[in-house]
Order: C-alpha cells, then sequence, then structure tokens
C-alpha cells in the first residue's frame, strides 16, 4: 500500500488508554433482577399513519440509495432525533417498505437515555430481555451488546458454533418487536461486525406459488429456552434470569399489518417445530426453510457500521445475523431498543395467484 493510500485509511475512534467511549453504557448484569411480562395490549402502528410520499422524513436528505434490490436502504442528511412525529411515522413506513435503513451520522448516542427511549418508544412500548445486560447506570429496556476481551461472555455465548444465526429479534414473545434501533458506539478498529439483513418478504415470494400456499396456514412453535439455558450453563450463579422462559405460536407465513405483504416468519435461532407435523416431518420442512434463508444471498444486504450510524428494521419482514468476524478482545459496543408490535397476523392463501405467480417468473 502506498504511503497516500495508507494515510488516507479511515480509523474509527478510540480512547488512547483503552477505555471505553461510552462508559455510561457498560453493560450490567444483575442476577438478582426480576421484571413482569408485560401484559396483551392494542398495537397501532405508527406506518398506518405516514404519508406514502414520506415528506417530513426526507426532507433534509441529501442523498439515499438502496443497498441491494430487496432489502435496505442506506439515508444520509437526515437526523432521526429532529423527526417529527410524523416523520417518525413515515420513518415506521419506510422501514416496513424497505426492511432496513441505515441512518449515517447521527447524534443519537450522545441524546440520552431518556431521549432514545422516547423516540424509539413511538413504534411501541419498549421490550426488556430476560438475560442480555443493560447499561450500568441505564435503563433496563437498553439492551446492551458488548465484546471485548474483558467481558467475553457473547463469545462464549457463540463458542462451538457458527456465529451466522439469523433471527427474528424476540419471535418468542406473544407480541413480537417491530421497528427496532440498533445504535452503535464503539466499533472494532478494522472492518467487520457487521450486521446480514435477509428480507422474509422476498424470501416468501422466491418459492414456487404451489409451495408457498403450503405453507400457508401453518403454525410453528417459537421458544426462546435454548438462550435462556446457555446463559444459565455459561454464568452459572451469575446468569442473569430476568424474565421466565417464553413459548409462543406463530404463523408461518405472516402479513405485515400496514403493507400488507407476505413474508416467511420463520428463524433458526428460536422456531422449534411445526404444528401438527411428525417430528420427523418438521425437521426436514424447517430444514429446508432455515437453508432457504441462510442462503438466500440475492434477498440480503450487509450493515457495515461507522461512527454516528443507527440501524432501525423492521423485524416482522426481516431476519438478521450478527457476523463476530472480527479479532477476538476487540470491542464492539452498540445498544439495542427494541418496541414490541402487534401479534403476528397470520396471511391469507391468495384465490389468486396470478401476481405471485407473475413476479415468480420475472415478468
Ligand atoms: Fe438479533
Amino acid at each position: 500500500m502506498s504511503s497516500l493510500a495508507s494515510s488516507n485509511k479511515v480509523v474509527r475512534p478510540v480512547n488512547t488508554d483503552g477505555s471505553p467511549l461510552y462508559p455510561d453504557y457498560m453493560p450490567f448484569y444483575d442476577p438478582l433482577e426480576k421484571v413482569d411480562d408485560k401484559g396483551p395490549f392494542e398495537h397501532d402502528d405508527p406506518g398506518h399513519r405516514a404519508d406514502p410520499a414520506k415528506p417530513n422524513l426526507l426532507k433534509d436528505a441529501t442523498k439515499i440509495f438502496d443497498m441491494s434490490p430487496w432489502v435496505g436502504t442506506e439515508l444520509h442528511g437526515v437526523q432521526i432525533s429532529k423527526l417529527s412525529s410524523e416523520g417518525l411515522d413515515e420513518l415506521a413506513l419506510m422501514a416496513a417498505e424497505r426492511g432496513c435503513l441505515v441512518f449515517r451520522d447521527q447524534d443519537f448516542a450522545d441524546i440520552g437515555f431518556e431521549a432514545q427511549k422516547k423516540i424509539v418508544s413511538h413504534f411501541g412500548p419498549l421490550h426488556i430481555h430476560g438475560w442480555a445486560p443493560h447499561p450500568v447506570n441505564g435503563p433496563v429496556e437498553h439492551m446492551i451488546i458488548y465484546d471485548h476481551k474483558d467481558d467475553l461472555r457473547v463469545r462464549k455465548s457463540w463458542a462451538g458454533k457458527s456465529p451466522i444465526q439469523f433471527h427474528s429479534d424476540q419471535s418468542p414473545e406473544p407480541q413480537t418487536p417491530g421497528t427496532s434501533f440498533i445504535c452503535m458506539l464503539e466499533s472494532p478498529s478494522g472492518a467487520g461486525g457487521d450486521t446480514i439483513i435477509s428480507s422474509s418478504v422476498r424470501a416468501f415470494e422466491r418459492l414456487s406459488p404451489l409451495f408457498r400456499k403450503r405453507l400457508e396456514g401453518l403454525w410453528a412453535v417459537h421458544s426462546n429456552w435454548e438462550g435462556a439455558m446457555t446463559e444459565v450453563n455459561n454464568n452459572g450463579q451469575n446468569a442473569v434470569q430476568r424474565r421466565p422462559v417464553l413459548q409462543n405460536t406463530h404463523p408461518v407465513v405472516i402479513q405485515h399489518p400496514v403493507t400488507k405483504q407476505k413474508a416467511l416468519y420463520v428463524n433458526p435461532v428460536y422456531t422449534k417445530r411445526i404444528v401438527g407435523f411428525q417430528q420427523e416431518e418438521s425437521e426436514y420442512l424447517l430444514k429446508f426453510l432455515f437453508d432457504h434463508i441462510v442462503r438466500g444471498q440475492d434477498f440480503q444486504c450487509r450493515v457495515r457500521y461507522e461512527p454516528g450510524t443507527v440501524l432501525v428494521w423492521d423485524q416482522r419482514i426481516t431476519t438478521h445475523s450478527q457476523t463476530l468476524d472480527y479479532p477476538v478482545g476487540e470491542r464492539r459496543h452498540a445498544f439495542r431498543l427494541t418496541p414490541i408490535a402487534n401479534k403476528p397476523i397470520p396471511s391469507k392463501v391468495d384465490e389468486d395467484d396470478e401476481r405471485c405467480v407473475k413476479k415468480w417468473q420475472g415478468m
């Protein structure tokens, strides 16, 4: 590499003494902490109220481009913290249309816990994780993502298996997450630590019409038992067990409440079996669907984080995976805020599948 190229290389900011850039967001694990489950509630999706032209969201945008044909749009010039209520409604709609939105150069990490919660609460009541940490002096709703040589809980939880595990966060909840946020605080020094997002709308559409019809009407069991057990096995008396283990049954094909798009709603982390199938039949079908999601590089995009990046995505119509591809010991520090939305809505089998057939055949 020439000296010019070398001097132009972007270096992500770090503290020279090795301390975290955002100490207030350091993870806190309290094995005694307990939180009550939220009861059922009526979800009114903000996307219903949005102007489809999105004038409030996009009025300051300087650059907008799609990251891949089927999922992901990157926006520059839009400051989430300055959006009006109407702008946030439009953000919900655009996330539902594109699966995920990547906002650059945000001040979101610096506006404080309460302002962050207020913005994301626009999309629904905030989820509280069963065992993941929250900030040392911050709200329980802020889920901290932290990996560093001084705290290898994340690495330990993925030891012995591929870190590529596509999932929709918290799909075992009775009402599942919707328009969710990840705010990056500190990235590894080089490339890596990205998030891969996969379109569940396209994953469904790309199956043949006959196969799609077979999937519609099926239901599947989702459980977070394995994750809860890993937390206990890895951390013993220091394990966090904030909430009881969750198990719920959801449609295999759902419909987005606003766009009405159909999406495949199974994932390799939480979906355990198809209701009414024999065990072998269920394993056979789920293995095919999981492989279909993992292999679907033609309906995925990859989110690379830079200082100030905020990822907003709709959990109902996407799955995602970490990459965990950067050197062990480097710091990756972020927080997630996860609004709960509607109970997954079963799709209806189309009487006239002509539109789907045409799309499938590329017409
Ligand atoms: Fe996740």
